[in-house]
């Protein structure tokens, strides 16, 4: 029984293991950042006076941001995925060219969020003043590593 289950799963992981092509790569490191405006929007809004400040709802926005800065991002970045190679992107092939940069902003933007965390339950001008910190981090990396649209 047990072989008959694995060599149906065998069967069916080959488009699975396959190299990620470049389409899907772009697909999911968009979805990436997505996840990550998905969950700072509400932040923002509550740091901005639109939405009213809910410290259990920032403290969850913000716990899930802090999952997202444990994901290693790497396959993320293969290289021939930047907008000189292929449709559908907005990463600037500076990226490639000056990783180091982009991991130096990358880093900016984990540090800030850790410390949104702590700052998100704490009310909401503590909320403001960190979401502010973050979103600085946000525009850095854009600014020099995102196409316009
Ligand atoms: C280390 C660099 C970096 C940081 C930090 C960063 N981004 Fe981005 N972001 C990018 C790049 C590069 C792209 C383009 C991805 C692509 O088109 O392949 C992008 C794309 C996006 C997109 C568009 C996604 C799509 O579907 O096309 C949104 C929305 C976004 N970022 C929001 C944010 C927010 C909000 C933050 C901060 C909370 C943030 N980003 C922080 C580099 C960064």
């Amino acid at each position: 029984m047990k072989r008959v289950l694995l060599s149906t799963l065998v069967a069916a992981l080959p488009v699975v293991a396959m190299a990620a092509d470049a389409e899907h790569v772009v697909e999911a490191r968009k979805g990436y950042f997505s996840l990550v405006a998905i969950e700072f929007g509400p932040l923002a809004a509550m740091a901005k006076g639109e939405m009213p400040y809910d410290a259990a709802a920032a403290k969850a926005h913000a716990a899930d941001l802090v999952a997202l800065t444990k994901y290693d991002p790497s396959d993320l970045y293969a290289p021939g995925t930047s907008a000189d190679d292929v449709k559908g992107t907005r990463a600037k092939a500076a990226i490639w060219t000056d990783m180091e940069a982009y991991k130096g902003k990358g880093m900016a933007f984990f540090e800030a969020i850790a410390a949104l965390e702590p700052a998100a339950g704490a009310g909401q001008k503590e909320l403001a003043a960190a979401v502010g910190k973050v979103g600085g981090t946000c525009k850095g990396c854009h600014d020099d590593f995102r196409a316009k649209d």
